[in-house]
């Protein structure tokens, strides 16, 4: 929304094209359909939007559990979905995008903090860090920057329940040295100064409140 108030027209791609139309009530915004796991998916999304400047990956399957609970499927699940489908489509949209254009891929604080309990969402998001100066070098002119968010209230940690989120927010809040958790706002900015700063590239930008530090 924050794009679009900068006067983008954006395009919104999901699994759940329905879902998004729902979310997105917006003459300028239009919802379509990918699955960063399909390789055909990706291209026909390609075809469709044709030309652009801007892509945003916020995508994720993440994999969280110690050591002992993590099972090969799920591992493969989040590096397959948050590293190689932003991958694949940059390799299949870089060739559509304007000069001046950008590239914002997602990681996150557990890149930058180690948890025992999110290891492999540690080696997902530190495979985007490496992604995104990657492509950064070899799309050049192109940009291709990273966002990292800290602890957000999206509805990623509802499976803690509503009281465990909780008691997970405030701990968290009262730990970091921003001293409370994030919003989506404070990603939003992150994202659209990517975007914009035409001077960045091969950046991960840690929005996370300081929780790596202490
Ligand atoms: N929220 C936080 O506290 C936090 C912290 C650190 C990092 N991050 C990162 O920030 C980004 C956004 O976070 P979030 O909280 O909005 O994550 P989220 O709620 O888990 O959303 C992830 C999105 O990825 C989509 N997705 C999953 N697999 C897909 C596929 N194969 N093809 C297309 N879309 C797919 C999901 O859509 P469906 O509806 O189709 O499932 C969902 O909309 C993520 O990369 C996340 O890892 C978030």
């Amino acid at each position: 929304m924050l794009a679009r108030s900068e006067g983008a027209e954006v395009i919104v791609a999901g699994r759940n094209k329905a879902a998004l139309e729902q979310a997105y009530d917006d003459p300028g915004i239009t919802a379509d359909v990918v699955d960063v796991s399909d390789d055909e998916s990706i291209a026909e999304l390609a075809r469709r939007v044709g030309s652009l400047d801007h892509v945003v990956s916020t995508v994720s399957a993440r994999a969280r559990g110690t050591l002992a609970a993590l099972e090969r499927a799920s591992l493969a699940q989040s590096l397959d979905t948050k590293v190689l489908g932003p991958l694949m489509l940059a390799k299949a949209l870089a060739p559509r995008m304007n000069l001046g254009g950008s590239l914002v891929l997602f990681s996150g604080v557990n890149a930058f903090k180690v948890n025992v309990g999110y290891l492999g969402v540690a080696i997902t998001n530190g495979a985007v860090d490496y992604l995104t100066r990657s492509l950064a070098v070899e799309l050049a002119p192109l940009r291709v920057n990273a966002v990292s968010p800290g602890v957000i209230d999206t509805g990623a940690w509802d499976a803690l329940g509503e009281e465990g989120k909780q008691e997970f927010f405030a701990h968290t809040g009262s730990t970091n040295p921003a001293g409370r958790i994030g919003t989506v706002d404070d990603v939003a900015h992150a994202v659209l100064f990517a975007m914009t700063n035409s001077f960045m590239t091969g950046m991960t930008l840690k929005v996370d409140g300081g929780e790596p530090l202490v």
